[in-house]
């Protein structure tokens, strides 16, 4: 992908992202972290892993690393962590590449592109892998190597954890669907399928998952389907992504011509969007795998 689709998004040779990494974009990271919480009931390890077994975990595209740190308050206080993040460019990262648990641990942040192998003292030393929304840094035939990467970063039986949101995230509960959604989500689809990159992500991660490597795999999916209680959270998360990802999408579909061109039509969707919201609850699915390494 080249030309000013990706003026002001991340790309080398061999790296693809459609999202951008500045400042708003790491206030919307940090918000769409505690509008998971909420949507998780708290648990932000599933309850399907057994807390207590899990000191070492390393956090694959961490970003701010809000998922490591606030882990940290939740993990049992009974032994030294040992947690670790990852992430292929350092930008949202504080200034140091570390950041603190309440008892002062440090969470060092480096800086690794998860579909390279992991440095020795890495591997095989986690007993959780933790991977969320990495989908739109990733092409199609990326997730195996991901996988195959991650899984070495595990002890036996260690636990990995990968969480995406698909192509419905845009959908509410109306029906009919409002026309402004069908094109907002068939511009995305269509834009990140030709950045060769994948908007099924949940079911791509489970069908690669189940090719070997990995036991006892199973697949959760959260909904904001009936949490009345998130419409205002679960709104408003929508827009901050669809202002994110929207933008991108509609220049590298043609359907906006420039930067400002994408940002008006982006606007107009929103407020339509926001307008339909008042009386429709936006219906996100937020799906969770969960493994353990096969030895
Ligand atoms: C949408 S953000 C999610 C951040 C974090 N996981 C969270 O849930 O708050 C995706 C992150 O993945 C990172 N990323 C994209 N491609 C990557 C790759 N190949 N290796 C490692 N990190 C990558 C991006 O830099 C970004 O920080």
């Amino acid at each position: 992908m080249s030309g000013p689709a990706m003026e002001n998004h991340s790309l080398s040779e061999d790296s693809i992202y459609l999202l951008s990494r500045d400042a708003a974009e790491t206030e919307r990271l940090n918000k769409q972290h505690h509008f998971l919480t909420a949507l998780l009931g708290s648990n932000l390890i599933h309850p399907s892993i057994p807390k207590n077994s899990i000191l070492a975990v390393a956090d694959l595209g961490t970003g701010t690393g809000i998922w490591l740190e606030e882990l940290a308050k939740n993990l049992p206080a009974v032994s030294p962590l040992d947690l670790q993040g990852f992430d292929i460019s350092p930008s949202q990262f504080p200034p140091s590449h570390e950041l603190h648990g309440p008892r002062n641990e440090r969470i060092p942040l480096a800086v690794h592109d998860s579909l390279k192998p992991y440095p020795s003292e890495h591997q095989g030393r986690y007993d959780l892998v933790h991977i969320r929304l990495l989908t739109a840094g990733l092409k199609r035939d990326d997730y195996a190597t991901v996988l195959k990467n991650a899984r070495d970063l595990l002890k036996p039986h260690g636990y990995i954890q990968w969480e995406e949101v698909d192509e419905t995230a845009f959908c509410t509960d109306k029906v009919p669907e409002l026309p402004a959604i069908t094109q907002i989500r068939q511009s995305v689809i269509k834009a990140m399928l030709a950045m060769g990159l994948s908007p099924f992500a949940p079911k791509r991660v489970h069908e690669e998952i189940s090719k070997g490597g990995f036991e006892n795999i199973r697949c959760e999916t959260y909904t904001v389907a009936g949490r009345e209680d998130l419409r205002q959270v679960a709104t408003k998360w929508v827009v901050n992504v669809m202002q994110a990802l929207l933008t991108p999408a509609l220049m590298i579909t043609g359907e906006a011509k420039n930067k400002d061109e994408a940002e008006d039509k982006v606007e107009a969707l929103v407020d339509e969007f926001e307008m339909h919201c008042e009386n429709a609850l936006p219906l996100i699915n937020f799906s969770i795998v969960v493994a353990q390494r096969l030895d």
